[in-house]
């Protein structure tokens, strides 16, 4: 069972944000071994447990409660944060700090030789995204019809096996688009990793230590600029 009192912080398993926030829990003097295949990583100078877990399961486990601190991409706080809220909730959360890295845009793409002047070209269009509410607020916004194709995963696939006109998923390099034949054609979102704070109550000792990280991280960050 895990130790309540302890200060509990989510952070990716493995992708794009876990080496960079792994490095900065590093630089903020938290001593963890991540190098097991472990969901929970116990700090050993410190009164932290580290859980890592999918970065789409994150925002969730802040809004929940269920965690006190989340190192999260923008774009999938926006989704969850959109996702609940159409579900008739009212996600409550605390953004401590964007942070510097884990930048990336959610775009719209397109096969190249697909024609695109603007969101009109979208119109009664089928779409793939995982990320269906921030297309669907960017594309009202439009006044473009269209329908949304969900999947987690292998968006980029989707056009060529014929499952969708266009996609909408997160770019960093492009590599991915070039890769499968895509054109980024409008970029809908932009996104970079936040530290987020759980709502509610939190016991003195959890709240002096955060301030205490937060600190810390403002060092660390203003060194890197
Ligand atoms: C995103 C996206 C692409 C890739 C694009 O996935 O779904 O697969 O990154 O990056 P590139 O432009 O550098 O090629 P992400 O890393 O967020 O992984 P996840 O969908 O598994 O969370
Ligand atoms: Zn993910
Ligand atoms: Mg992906």
């Amino acid at each position: 069972m895990l130790d309540k009192s302890r200060l509990r912080i989510a952070m990716q398993k493995s992708g794009r944000l876990s080496d960079e926030s792994q490095k900065l829990f590093a630089s903020c003097g938290i001593k963890i071994n991540l190098q097991q295949q472990r969901l929970i990583a116990f700090a050993e100078n410190m009164p932290i447990d580290i859980l890592r877990v999918r970065d789409d399961d994150i925002p969730g486990l802040v809004m929940d409660g269920v965690v006190d601190l989340g190192i999260i991409g923008e774009n999938v706080l926006e989704e969850e944060l959109l996702s609940r809220r159409a579900q008739g909730e009212d996600p409550r959360y605390t953004t401590l700090r964007r942070l510097d890295f884990g930048g990336c845009r959610l775009s719209i793409a397109m096969p190249l030789d697909a024609e695109y002047t603007g969101p009109q070209c979208l119109q009664n269009s089928r779409i793939a995204t995982s990320y269906p509410h921030l297309l669907k607020r960017y594309l009202d916004e439009q006044k473009v019809r269209f329908k949304s194709c969900l999947l987690n995963g292998s968006v980029e696939v989707a056009p060529r096996a014929g499952l969708a006109d266009a996609i909408c998923d997160l770019v960093s390099t492009g590599a991915t688009l070039e890769a499968n034949g895509l054109r980024e054609v409008d970029v809908i979102y932009r996104s970079k990793a936040t530290l987020i704070q759980r709502d509610g109550e939190i016991s003195d000792e959890k709240q002096e230590l955060i301030n205490k990280l937060l600190t810390r991280m403002q060092g660390v960050i203003q060194a890197r600029e």
